[in-house]
């Protein structure tokens, strides 16, 4: 009895304290796409650049090198040719523009653009209902990529 109260406890705190935690977070369709980007960061935290890498190359996260070249990932297996190799690209784009790029590329490109929206709920329509209301990055996720490809300059 004692054991499952404290159980109840520790559940209503866990989720008090992960509310909190997201509570700066910018909602998906709350993102706001200008002529030079996403100026504001969608977390207010600082991306990690070296998290962002990982998201990066993980096939089940970002998946980036399956459609981009990336000379820093050179120990990396299969980099794909769909889009532009993404060397020096902070020299070619600002932080915004790179923030609004991975949320949400059609924002950027045209809606033909085979690259998938990161933050956005613009899934697409034959997706497994699974993934309804569901972004494939998560806000922080975004954000380390970000910083991630801000050091990729020549
Ligand atoms: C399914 C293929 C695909 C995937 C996966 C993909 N992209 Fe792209 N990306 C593209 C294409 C294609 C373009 C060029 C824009 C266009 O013509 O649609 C592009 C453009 C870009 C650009 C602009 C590059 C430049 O030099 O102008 C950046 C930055 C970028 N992608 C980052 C990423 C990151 C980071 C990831 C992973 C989180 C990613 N992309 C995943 C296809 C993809």
């Amino acid at each position: 009895m004692t054991r499952r109260i404290k159980f109840t406890l520790g559940a209503i705190a866990a989720v008090v304290l992960s509310t909190a935690a997201f509570a700066s977070e910018v909602a998906p369709d709350a993102v706001e796409y200008g002529d030079e980007g996403v100026m504001t960061s969608l977390t207010g935290v600082a991306g990690d650049p070296a998290a962002g890498a990982e998201t990066f190359k993980s096939r089940k996260l970002g998946n980036c090198l399956a459609c981009h070249a990336n000379p820093d990932m050179a120990g990396e297996q299969f980099h794909g040719d769909v889009g532009p190799s993404l060397e020096g690209v902070a020299d070619r784009w600002e932080e915004p523009m790179l923030r609004a790029i991975v949320a949400n590329s059609k924002q950027i490109f045209t809606d033909e653009t085979i690259m998938p929206g990161f933050y956005s709920l613009e899934v697409g329509k034959h997706v497994r209902e699974s993934l309804v209301g569901e972004t494939i990055l998560t806000a922080q996720q975004v954000e380390d990529v970000v910083a991630y490809l801000g050091t990729l300059k020549e």
